[in-house]
């Protein structure tokens, strides 16, 4: 089932547009959010974040922000997907293409749910990682549809066999190509601020919460790829990766090569938060 606009339809039904300005210039923005036991986790964190992006490239929705939490929930029941994800996009509309905005638009909004496990293997084997240079914009806390540099960098990943990329910038680690970032250093949490350089996961931030429960400190400082590499623990957080270890980067170990023991409470508590 497809959330389009305002219906709920048959994927069949759905038809879009050649002149949708997502094909032609990527021009909107989405969400995914994870679905756990058939209910959305952090749904208000990622409709505020929605918003955000939309008012953020002067988008306006297509309807309030209370309908659109009603339209998602008339969503998940009609698909009937318990675990998996809920992906929603918006973009500006349908018009003959032209850089502006045109005068005459209406978004267009399409949202589904896939099943989808937990990331099992990763979470519990952990992963490994290249770093590559970061050449997204520089509005990297937009969720833009605008995706090449994450789909060249990952794609990167897979050609030279690893799992994942770091970003860097000048040597710098923003974040990873879907996921943020964290080391551990010192028994301290490190991650990127929270500016324009990266994306505002809400994992990271219900990571966070987790970590001052557990009274880890959290650092919001930038760290260099010389960091990473000599740190204790490494992992990634986002929606579709949970609490994942990195044990690996460009072919050295970090830490002893296994997931460490910050990242394994966090994972623990972690699972609480979504039972
Ligand atoms: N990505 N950084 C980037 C660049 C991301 O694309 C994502 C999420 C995150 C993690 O954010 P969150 O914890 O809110 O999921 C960080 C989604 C899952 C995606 O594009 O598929």
């Amino acid at each position: 089932m497809i959330l389009y606009n305002d219906a709920i339809l048959e994927r069949n039904e759905v038809a879009v547009s050649p002149e949708d300005r997502g094909y032609y210039f990527g021009d909107g923005v989405y969400e995914v959010f994870r679905l756990y036991n058939g209910r959305l986790f952090e749904p208000e964190a990622h409709k505020e974040r929605l918003l955000r992006s939309a008012r953020e490239i002067r988008l306006s929705l297509p309807y309030s922000a209370d309908k659109l939490t009603r339209r998602l929930d008339d969503l998940v029941q009609a698909s009937g997907v318990t675990e998996g994800t809920l992906y929603l996009q918006i973009t500006r509309g349908c018009a003959p293409r032209a850089h502006g905005f045109p005068a005459e638009c209406t978004p267009v909004l399409m949202a589904y749910c896939t099943e989808a496990a937990r990331p099992a293997a990763g979470m519990e084997r952990g992963i490994t990682a290249v770093t590559v240079p970061d050449i997204r914009w520089l509005r990297c806390d937009i969720k833009s549809l605008n995706l090449l540099p994450n789909v060249l960098a990952k794609q990167e990943a897979a050609d030279r066999g690893v799992n994942e990329v770091v970003l860097h910038r000048n040597g710098t680690v923003t974040e990873c190509s879907a996921s943020n970032l964290m080391i551990v250093r010192d028994g301290a949490i490190r991650t990127h601020p929270a500016n324009n350089l990266i994306l505002h996961g809400i994992t990271r931030k219900v990571v966070f919460r987790l970590a001052q429960e557990l009274a880890l400190p959290v650092e919001e400082e930038p760290f260099s790829i010389e960091e990473l590499l000599a740190a204790e623990e490494a992992f990634v957080t986002g929606t579709t990766v949970e609490v994942t270890p990195v044990i690996e980067v460009d072919g050295r170990r970090i830490g002893n090569g296994r997931p460490g023991p910050v990242t394994r409470l966090l994972q623990e508590r972690f699972v609480q938060e979504i039972a």
